[in-house]
């Protein structure tokens, strides 16, 4: 078999004993189907977990060995480059760019080889014995990954190399053949592994064939023929399905666009067909999925709409903000089964793990400090920002109102910001309410925020009625544009 040898190239029994040094996670945020009735316990919750993803492929070893039925990541392509995330303020439709990730390998391509390796080989441990993994890549390095992939996994459990054609619209090259393709690597951990011909996995006809076609008043496919007793006839012959079983090039799927309901303002962002095609061909309802380098969210969002269970994780604090977002404003996007349809339904409950150790002093993104404080270690905050809200009570009725919130780093803040700053509000990105904190972990009982295509934020919350007369705590949550988080709690008593 041959093997790839680089720099600092570990063995592979070195990284799975390098397992005992795991972290417990903590749970952060709690978001439940049933936004007033939380069950802690017993229940199966999706995860979406903050922190660098070596320690919580770990962390995870310990429940999820041999559990997970599906792996897709989209790790960074080793293409030396920084990539953006759009931040929006307040009612405004105009984005700000800020660095999501950095894709640079100062050590060079050794390096990048050891961070995927390590993680390839932990995230196998995961795999279900009729699991698969999809590893999505491009030119950079995906030659190299197909070498480790195949001494990971095995070359008998390689299944294919998927082409992912685009249109490469932007590119100005004229030095060399325009590059327009992402390389998707599918293996399977055994012979047996769950493979589904559906047709909504279809790839659409070619031109060729459409025009050779014709089509019935409701859209269906037919061909004049067909023949009886050795007579040509031409009677309609229906082709009773949409497509054609996937070749390994996929060049029915565009790249994401700014004015589609899933765009999220991350300039990596997958689409959503890509992977409702990789879901339901490799998984069923029920599965486990999961995606360690997620981004906006692509494959949670997917797996959530197809009835899958989903963990995913990111180490940028804004990806999980993007996500927690997109999942629950999910009923406005569209039905993966039925793209023309919004999806409707409220997703199933999920919780927000992080497991970092790292101190989490918050830290201004750059794109919003004036030049003097840009990369300074001075606008790490130790303060935190100032809310207030009017609590509105009626008996055991209450509704919380924000009045004010005061952010104590104004002066770091670059004019060009300020001035798009109006009111307090615009300050604010998300905030959400546990009308009845008694527990340690913040349980999301009302929220409102916004999102790329509604920049619309209520300020007062709907009304929650307590069921018990007596001592209450409110706690109040808000995450604001610079993605600082601030809680505040506030005692109430209730007669009924
Ligand atoms: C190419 S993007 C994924 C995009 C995603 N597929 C989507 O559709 O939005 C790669 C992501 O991996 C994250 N990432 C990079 N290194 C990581 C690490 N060591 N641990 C956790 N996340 C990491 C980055 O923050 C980034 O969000």
């Amino acid at each position: 078999m041959v093997i790839l040898k680089w720099n600092g190239k570990k063995k592979e029994s070195d990284i799975l004993s390098e397992m005992d040094e795991t972290s417990p996670f903590c749970i952060h945020d709690i978001y439940s189907s049933n936004r007033f009735s939380f069950k802690l316990v017993d229940e199966w919750k999706n995860l979406l977990i903050w922190g660098e993803n070596k320690a919580i492929l770990k962390s995870l070893l310990k429940t999820f060995k041999n559990r997970i039925n599906l792996i897709y990541i989209d790790p960074p392509f080793a293409t030396g480059g920084e990539f953006n995330l759009k931040i929006q303020i307040g009612k405004n439709k105009n984005y700000l760019d800020k660095i999501a990730y950095t894709d640079k390998w100062r050590e060079g391509v050794d390096s990048y080889l050891n961070f995927l390796y390590e993680r390839l080989v932990l995230m196998k441990e995961l795999l279900a014995e009729n699991g698969s993994i999809y590893v999505h890549l491009d030119w950079h390095i995906s030659h190299y990954i197909k070498l480790i992939m195949d001494e990971i996994f095995g070359c008998e459990n390689f299944r294919n190399e998927i082409i992912w054609a685009y249109p490469a619209a932007s590119a100005k090259t004229r030095r060399f053949f325009i590059r327009s393709y992402d390389t998707i690597l599918f293996y399977s951990i055994s012979d047996d592994y769950v493979f589904n011909d559906n047709p909504k996995i279809y790839q659409e006809f070619s031109d060729r064939v459409k025009n050779a076609l014709k089509k019935d008043d409701k859209g269906v496919f037919y061909y004049r023929g067909g023949s009886h007793n050795g007579k040509k006839l031409s009677r309609k012959v229906y082709i009773e399905k949409d497509g054609i079983f996937p070749r390994d090039v996929w060049n029915d799927i565009p790249y994401i666009r700014a004015n589609t309901v899933e765009y999220q303002g991350f300039s990596t962002q997958k689409p959503e067909r890509l992977l409702r095609r990789i879901i339901l061909a490799s998984s069923n309802e029920g599965d486990i999925i999961a995606d360690f380098f997620c981004g906006s969210g692509t494959t949670l969002t997917v797996a959530e709409k197809l009835g899958r269970k989903w963990i995913g994780c990111d180490s940028n604090l804004y990806s999980i903000h993007i996500i927690r977002k997109r999942i629950l404003n999910l009923s406005k996007s569209n039905d993966a089964l039925n793209w023309k349809k919004f999806y409707n339904k409220e997703p199933n409950s999920f919780n927000i793990l992080n497991i970092d150790k790292e101190d989490k002093i918050n830290r201004i993104p750059n794109v919003f400090l004036s030049k003097d404080y840009r990369n300074k270690k001075l606008v790490e905050l130790r303060e935190t920002p100032n809310l207030s809200v009017k609590i509105h009570q009626k008996d055991n009725k209450i509704r919380v109102e924000l009045i004010d919130y005061k952010i104590p780093f104004e002066d770091f803040i670059s004019d060009k910001i300020k001035k798009k700053i109006k009111s307090y509000s615009d300050l604010i990105d998300y905030w959400s309410i546990d009308f009845d904190s008694g527990n340690e972990i913040f349980l999301n009982m009302w929220f409102s925020f916004r999102t790329p295509k509604s920049r619309i934020l209520s300020l007062k919350s709907d009304e929650y009625q307590y069921k018990e007369s007596g001592s209450h705590k409110i706690s109040v949550k808000i995450i604001d544009i610079f993605g600082i988080e601030t809680i505040k709690s506030y005692p109430i008593k209730t007669i009924s």
